[in-house]
């Protein structure tokens, strides 16, 4: 079913998305020993999400150099590509690339960015960059993400999320890093009604502003907060498979996705870090097809409402469907 319908994909994090091949080679070039975060097929292994944030930091330990990003967001996007995806927004942490010295993000910055326009020629692949601090390092370490963010946002860098560990503060802690980035012109979003219930997707609406959520499938337990992000329009990047991998559903049958839609949710469609959680788009459309019966016109659909909640100016979203 997924075959070729082209696809538009609002939440990929960057190293979460790393072929694990990938983080296996460059491991072994610079000698770092994480053997551990691989099971004895050669996937991530891990036990449950707050495990998995551990994998995934330490799978960013052998990307070193900005030359590093460049091969990984070539990597990255060729997988992409494969499975049918257009367009892409992914999420970036200083944290990870650079640190939060401004200088070294830039560096980064512009390897990724090259990286990017080589696939966009080579696979026809556009991507754009969401700015993420990182949750559970804290409000301060945000800000300083926010200051990275604010300084070079722009027809590239397009947005500022908030990623990892949603037990850990509240969204109000982070309301300076967001007014930040919303004043430097930054389009706004956050994981929220992952890990959390609907009460964290009215804190990361209400205190941070943000105009997509990150999952916020667990809405789906307060039928009033549904049908406000129906009424309102929010946009939520649901990553089913990766629910799925993660436990927070039992199967696709049981996903919230469908409910969602049927109440009138803009619901798009993702897949957060696709090898671990065993996963590409194409992968994403066909068990939604055959967990609901959607057709081609549903896709279609999602596509689209894909496409207008994409953070790229105008000129790059009429290109993109
Ligand atoms: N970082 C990478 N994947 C994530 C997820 N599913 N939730 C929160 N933070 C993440
Ligand atoms: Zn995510």
């Amino acid at each position: 079913m997924s075959g070729l319908l082209p696809k538009v994909e609002l939440h990929l994090h960057l190293e979460g998305a790393a072929p694990p091949g990938f983080i296996r080679g460059l491991a072994a070039e610079k000698k770092v020993d994480i053997a551990r975060i691989f099971d004895e097929r050669g996937n991530y292994a891990y036990d449950d999400f707050w495990h998995f944030l551990k994998v995934y930091e330490a799978a960013t330990e052998p990307l070193k150099t900005p030359e590093d990003y460049h091969r990984l967001t070539l990597a990255v996007l060729e997988e992409s590509a494969a499975a049918g995806v257009i367009y892409s927004e992914t999420f970036l942490s200083p944290d990870f690339c650079g640190g939060r010295d401004l200088s070294a993000w830039r560096e980064f910055l512009h390897a990724i960015r090259e990286a990017a326009d080589l696939a966009e020629r080579r696979d026809g692949i556009v991507l754009r960059g969401i700015v993420t601090p990182i949750r559970h390092l804290g409000p301060e370490k945000a800000k300083e993400v926010a200051l990275c963010a604010a300084e070079t946002a722009g027809d590239w860098v397009v947005g500022f999320g908030l990623a990892g560990d949603e037990k850990s503060g509240k969204p109000k802690d982070f309301s300076w890093a967001f007014d930040a980035a919303r004043e430097a012109g930054l389009r706004l979003t956050a994981h929220a009604g992952e890990w959390g219930g609907p009460e964290s997707v009215r804190d990361a609406l209400r205190d941070l502003r943000v105009e997509r959520i990150g999952h916020g499938v667990r809405a789906i337990e307060d039928l009033a907060l549904v049908d406000e992000l129906a009424e309102r329009g929010i946009v939520l990047e649901v990553c089913p498979g990766s629910n799925i991998a993660l436990g927070l559903y039992q199967d696709w049958r049981s996903h919230p996705i469908h409910e969602l839609r049927e109440r009138g949710v803009k619901v798009t469609v993702s897949t957060d870090d696709p090898p671990f959680f065993h996963t590409t788009m194409a992968r994403e459309y066909d068990r939604l097809a055959t967990a609901f019966d959607w057709d081609e016109g549903v896709f279609d659909e999602i596509a689209k409402t894909s496409a207008k909640a994409a953070f790229c100016d105008e000129k790059t979203r009429e290109n993109i469907l």
